[in-house]
């Protein structure tokens, strides 16, 4: 695809505040909460693995909306199905039924090969609040005081903003000012199969959640045995495994669950980001052991299983569980890993490439730590969407389909924009 209007090095943020985005950039600095700090552009449209400005600059997106956007930008069978169930029905609580939220749970069973039942929601952290209450919930059932309720999770997990799911992610700077937090929570090192032994001793553990590649941590994978091991931990000490797969689940590692290539079954899984590929939903499967705790009245949500939500992510589903998309993430995985590391050493800029699939982290070396946001300014005024996870680590989750133009036009506009940064 053709390169639109200007050269790489002609857009850059200064530029940008002085044209009418600035005006719109206002009204962000204006009226929002000022939680985020977007960069100064505002995205208009996108079409597979691209996306345009209001000033028509094009950028190639290896961030697809945090993980999100999998089948990229307007993919005509999603669309197809949003746009069919939008002239059809948008809404009707869960006092009735419709039909694609019945339909997308019963394919969610069938794919996972291990759940029985789905509660869906409308968010990551919404999906991961509902495994916490279940956990607790079969914990009480098992006749558990509240002291043997203990959720156990992972320094530099990520598990969402709701104050539960704020408490499970162990990142002190997630926290802070929002104490009183919830209790029952222990965190551990993450890969730390000794600490993990031990903090079962004092018997009160009711489950380990944890998220099979860390994302917002820096794109860290459980080390190789570790989850099978967090499963025989679990099993001898009568503990569920809850596996976030929020951010690495749905065909971003290579297979449809992450935890498929770690050779374990959990009993909960959680899913959200890419099972809308954009539009908002998440999910909670539960199996064998704790599909019939939560009954009538234990928990709900008006939007969750939201029929057009539901349509989107059913076809999601469907496309993201192809053998041929899984295919294709192994094969750009490893063209985007290699030029990673030719690029890390012709700059001597990452110290480690990480990850699985087509979620890959590039960890700075000593000199560039903590310079992860201003590498991204660069990116993005040489036309690359790229994201961070942390301030030490580049994070490359680009749409699974991407094809290799997209892919190595994307690679040509980072080494661009490395170059540019190095030489600042
Ligand atoms: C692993 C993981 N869990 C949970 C969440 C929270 O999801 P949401 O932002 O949709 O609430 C995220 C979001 O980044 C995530 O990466």
């Amino acid at each position: 695809m053709a390169r639109s209007l200007r050269p790489c090095h002609a857009f850059h943020t200064y530029q940008i505040q002085e044209s009418f985005v600035s005006s719109l950039v206002d009204l962000g600095k204006r009226y929002w909460l000022p939680v985020y700090k977007p960069r100064d552009l505002v995205l208009d449209h996108g079409k597979g693995a691209r996306v345009w400005d209001t000033e028509n600059r094009d950028y190639v997106d290896f961030g697809a909306g945090i993980a999100v956007n999998a089948l990229g930008h307007q993919d005509p069978d999603l669309l197809a199905a949003l746009t069919a169930q939008a002239g059809k029905l948008w809404h009707s609580s869960n006092v009735f039924y419709t039909e694609p939220p019945l339909h997308l749970a019963q394919e969610l069973v069938e794919a996972s090969g291990f759940a029985e039942r789905v509660f869906l929601c409308n968010s990551g952290a919404e999906a991961n609040e509902a495994a916490i209450k279940l956990v607790r919930k079969w914990a009480t059932a098992q006749g558990r005081s509240p002291e043997q309720r203990v959720i156990i999770t992972f320094r530099g997990s990520f598990h969402g903003r709701t104050l539960a799911t704020v408490t499970a992610t162990a990142q002190p700077k997630y926290q802070e000012g929002y104490e009183p937090l919830p209790g029952g929570f222990r965190y551990l090192d993450f890969n730390d199969a000794a600490a993990l032994e031990h903090a079962f001793v004092a018997n009160d553990v009711a489950a380990v959640m944890l998220e099979p590649v860390q994302g917002e941590g820096g794109v860290l994978p459980a080390a190789p045995g570790f989850l099978k091991r967090v499963r025989e931990l679990c099993d001898e000490h009568g503990a569920l495994l809850v596996l976030d797969e929020i951010q690495c689940g749905m065909g971003r590692t290579g297979t449809l669950f992450a935890h498929a290539q770690d050779d374990v079954t959990p009993d909960i899984v959680t899913l959200a980001k890419a099972l809308g590929c954009g539009f908002p939903i998440g999910a909670m499967l539960a199996g064998p052991k704790v599909a019939s705790v939560m009954q009538f009245g234990a928990h709900g949500t008006t939007f969750g299983g939201n029929p057009m939500a539901a349509a989107v992510a059913r076809v999601a589903l469907r496309k993201l569980a192809s053998p041929a998309l899984l295919q294709n993430v192994q094969h750009q995985s490893a063209k985007l890993r290699e030029t990673l590391m030719s690029l890390g050493s012709e700059f001597q800029i990452f110290s480690e490439v990480r990850g699985r699939g087509l979620m890959l982290g590039a960890v700075l070396s000593e000199k560039y730590r903590g310079k992860a946001g201003e590498i991204l300014d660069f990116a993005a005024a040489h036309g690359l969407l790229v994201l961070q996870a942390g301030p030490d680590v580049l994070r490359f989750v680009p749409p699974l389909n991407i094809g290799h133009e997209d892919l190595a036009d994307g690679l040509a506009r980072l080494r661009a924009a490395l170059s540019a940064f190095v030489a600042r």
